[in-house]
């Protein structure tokens, strides 16, 4: 092979592996990782992309050279030598992404393995998934529940999962893996948080009308203040409240409702809330009399026992049961009060 072919090939070589190497780097492809099994999982991802690079540079070589140098001449009407197979060619070519793709399923499984292996002083968090929302508490703190996540940085945490009602999956892109909740089965997942912030809770399985608004939120914090926060919490428990808005000892009914994601399926006007996959709550004035139930009475009763009156044009069912039972006295009476309140002042009603 004549030197100038091979600086040839070299420099096409190059120019292509830059341009994949640029697609690659310049856009942001994945979030920054926020756990330590998200950093061993986009290990795996680069380490992948590089072979592609390696491999796409080599091909596109020898594929823009070869139109380059052996396209047909206008005046050149013959067939080429016969060709009959090149037997080291061929082993080499089968050996090389042989070795390359066993390299990707190792480290791949070294990875999973790595990800899913127990350590020592796990904190264990239930996850409860439900038609539009996510609920999570810790067993081993008097059960406190929350309706956002809270995660000590730097400790394991095994989540286990399940579902309510229909499969949803749990998903936070900063710490890369994904989950479904399947109804009837506990499933686990396991992330070590090593890096502060407040990112996304994400419902990434199709689970009904309100699934695109079905989010929470994750929030890493120093393990000093993950400790003191959940110890507020144990007391709020004793004392028979398991709180859900913070440490607030007289929870607004505006707080109660923002923090229990509400509005994903309800409007109404005093909270900007605009969902429209249960009953519109600007209207409950209306739908009181409809009911034949004194205003106060009704929300209250639609809160802790939503099947007991179904608004005609609403699917029965969807608001969870259990809702009610979230809430300490103090919040529930809050909420109902605010829903009166506002539906009162809503022109709607
Ligand atoms: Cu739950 Cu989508």
């Amino acid at each position: 092979m004549r030197r100038g072919s091979i600086l040839a090939l070299l420099g096409i070589g190059l120019v292509a592996g830059g341009v994949a190497a640029a697609v690659a780097l310049v856009p942001t492809w994945l979030p920054e990782p926020a756990s330590r099994e998200a950093g061993r999982i986009q290990f795996v991802f680069w380490f992948t992309i590089v072979i592609c690079i390696v491999i796409f540079s080599l091909v596109a070589a020898v594929m823009i050279y070869a139109v380059l140098k052996f396209r047909v001449r206008p005046d050149d009407h013959e067939d080429g030598p016969p060709i009959h197979g090149h037997t080291g060619l061929e082993i080499t070519w089968t050996v090389i992404p042989f070795v390359l793709v066993t390299s990707i399923a190792i480290v791949s499984a070294i990875v999973l393995s790595r990800n899913d292996a127990q350590a020592q002083d796990t904190l264990r968090v239930n996850v409860t998934a439900q038609q539009f929302l996510w609920t999570f508490s810790y067993p081993d703190a008097k059960n406190v529940t929350s309706p956002v996540l809270r995660l000590p940085k730097d400790r394991s945490v095994e989540l286990y999962i399940r579902s309510e009602d229909v499969i949803h999956s749990f998903w936070v892109p900063q710490f890369s893996q994904k989950e479904d909740t399947v109804p009837g089965l506990v499933t686990q997942l396991h992330i070590t948080p090593d890096r502060l912030g407040t990112f996304p809770v994400v419902c990434t399985e199709l689970c009904g009308l309100g699934h695109a608004l079905m989010r929470s939120q994750a929030i890493v914090m120093t393990p000093a203040a993950f400790e003191q926060w959940l110890h507020q919490q144990e007391k709020g428990a004793t004392a028979g409240s398991t709180t859900t808005t913070g440490s607030s000892t007289h929870p607004t009914g505006l707080a109660v409702f923002k923090a229990n994601s509400c509005a994903t399926c309800h409007t109404l006007s005093a909270a900007s809330a605009t969902g429209t996959v249960g009953p519109d709550l600007d209207k409950l004035v209306s739908y009181a009399q409809q009911a034949h139930q004194p205003l106060e009475a009704f929300a209250h009763q639609s809160v802790v026992d939503p099947n007991a009156y179904i608004q005609p044009g609403y699917p029965k069912n969807l608001m969870p049961p259990t809702f009610g039972q979230t809430l300490s006295k103090a919040e529930l009476s809050a909420l109902v009060t605010f829903l009166v309140q506002s539906s009162k002042q809503s022109k709607k009603g």
